[in-house]
């Protein structure tokens, strides 16, 4: 088994030779700004290790690696769009720094460009991959729709949320596991295991980054703290809340969920203080323990070496302590 950091330096040096500026630099200059900001490569890493431990080179995973991270690095371009985001990353969004145009067609470019990288592929891998990524950022797009329309919806579920989550987070690192497998050649048995592995982690990282939206530390996180609060994002934290509290509470909790103030900074702190004593941030935390664990159980089917099956493990555990 190669370390992480083997991954992240191969991944690293695959991108820069791949991701460079050209005419017209309008277009490719803020590829380049937003893959460089980094992030912590969470997709690639996934597909890289998929591949290692499922017994091949994991280098012949670059190309569909560096795609996902790209896709992912779109997307999040033109969320921050959507989502009105002026921080990504700890530094500028691509919109802000540019201007919206600049944002939708870099994100455009950048899409195609993840697409040709599986021309990297022989006919068999390169159809096996090409069908998985496009239902893939198919769901995505679903996922994204559900979200902002849920911002406007006043009967979002539980389920509805978990659904919202699944497809515009958790199908990615589930894609991502599975290209590992598709180009290390596993079977089909590993490679939907590999699949469900990610999906759930998934659904637990992206709990973990509404939690984090709102009890994150500003200083490692990146992005505008109370996002999520300022654009009435329907996420567990708020769903979870309105079932625990008190009629009134739950009024006032609507209340301000239909209002978009100027200045939201009050807003921020009196919904944050409803998420804590309503017992929902805690919950929201048993939550992601729950999908975690969920994951966790499906390593057992993997047919891999044991001790990446630990790999895996920590690997998972280490999301759900970040503070990035
Ligand atoms: C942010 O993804 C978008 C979500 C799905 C929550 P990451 O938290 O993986 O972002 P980077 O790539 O590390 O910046
Ligand atoms: C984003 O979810 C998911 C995708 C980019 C598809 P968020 O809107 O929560 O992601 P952040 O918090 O802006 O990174
Ligand atoms: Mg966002
Ligand atoms: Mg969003
Ligand atoms: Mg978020």
């Amino acid at each position: 088994m190669e370390g992480i950091e083997n991954y992240s330096k191969a991944l690293q040096d695959y991108l820069t030779k791949v991701v460079t500026v050209k005419e017209p630099t309008q277009l490719y200059k803020p590829i380049k700004y937003i893959v460089s900001l980094g992030g912590k490569r969470l997709r690639p890493i996934l597909t890289l290790m998929s591949c290692d431990f499922f017994g091949d080179d994991f280098k012949k995973a670059l190309p569909a690696a560096l795609a996902l991270e790209l896709f992912h690095n779109f997307s999040l371009i033109h969320d921050d769009i959507m989502d009105q985001a002026p921080l990504r990353r700890g530094k500028e969004t691509v919109h802000h720094k540019w201007d919206l145009n600049t944002g939708i067609l870099s994100g455009d470019a950048m899409l195609i460009l993840a697409y040709q990288l599986f021309e990297e592929y022989e006919p068999k891998k390169f159809s096996e991959l090409a069908k998985l990524f496009s239902k893939t950022a198919l769901k995505v797009c679903e996922g994204q729709q559900y979200d902002i329309d849920f911002e406007t919806k006043n009967d979002v579920t539980i389920p509805d949320y978990i659904k919202m989550i699944e497809y515009k987070t958790a199908v990615l690192l589930g894609a991502a596991m599975n290209m590992g497998a598709i180009v290390a050649d596993a079977s089909e048995e590993c490679k939907a295991n590999s699949y469900e592995f990610g999906r759930n982690l998934g659904i637990a990282f992206q709990l973990q980054d509404d939690y984090l939206d709102c009890f994150g530390n500003p200083e490692t996180f990146g992005k505008q703290i109370g996002g999520d609060i300022i654009s009435n994002k329907k996420t567990f934290l708020y769903l979870k809340t309105l079932q625990n509290c008190t009629p009134s509470e739950a009024e006032k909790l609507m209340k301000l969920f239909s209002e978009t103030p100027n200045d939201p900074s009050e807003k921020i702190e009196t919904v944050k203080k409803l998420y804590r004593k309503s017992g929902a941030a805690e919950d929201s935390i048993q939550e992601i323990l729950k999908y975690t664990n969920k994951a966790n159980s499906i390593l057992e089917k993997l047919n891999i070496p044991v001790e990446n099956k630990a790999v895996l493990k920590s690997f998972g555990e280490k999301l759900m302590k970040r503070n990035v």
